[in-house]
């Protein structure tokens, strides 16, 4: 038996189903589900465009960085990350000191399909967004390609993606 897994984290880029996957594992598994983007915005009270807008993509960056602090001083959550926690390896390494931290990943297509009708993604409101799709994952994939666990998302329902991150759980364990 190696450590026990307090918390599942999810990273990855926009669009790769952190969130919805995030909640049924927590439901599987019984576990408290923690959308970071979701609670910023409850405490800022108002969206984070408005928050990109008004404050800043770095002060921005300053809440998920005390955020993720205080998240991982805890155990027993199912934590969604923004897309964009990896740029602050900081933030990897305080998550991955207390849980199992998984990256989703998709193509460049997959992930224009999923987020094509949203409007909540202030770095991919403007222009064309695939080509911002294409360009800020260039920029990032060494980021993302670093964390240890990967799960593909292309093809699969969240249901799948949920049984691949159980089975990597159970290896851990
Ligand atoms: C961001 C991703 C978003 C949100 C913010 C910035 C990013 O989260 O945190 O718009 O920098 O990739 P999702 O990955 O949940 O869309």
């Amino acid at each position: 038996m190696g450590t026990e897994v307090k918390n599942i984290v999810l990273v990855g880029f926009m669009g790769t189903g952190k969130s919805r996957v995030g909640r049924l594992l927590a439901k599987r598994l019984g576990l408290d589900f923690v959308d970071m983007d979701a609670l910023i915005e409850e405490r800022q009270g108002k969206p984070i465009p408005r928050i990109f807008a008004e404050e800043g993509e770095p002060a921005f960056r300053r809440m998920e960085r005390e955020l993720v602090r205080e998240l991982a001083a805890r155990e027993g959550q199912v934590i969604a990350c923004g897309g964009g926690i990896v740029l602050n390896p900081d933030n990897l390494a305080d998550y991955a000191a207390t849980g199992l931290v998984v990256c989703l990943s998709a193509a460049p297509d997959t992930i224009l399909e999923r987020v094509a009708h949203e409007t909540h993604r202030p770095l991919l409101a403007e222009g064309d967004k695939l080509q911002k799709i294409r360009d800020l994952l260039a920029r990032r994939q060494p980021l993302y390609d670093a964390v240890p666990h990967q799960v593909p998302t292309d093809g699969l329902s969240a249901e799948d993606v949920a049984e691949r991150i159980l089975a990597l759980r159970r290896d851990a364990q």
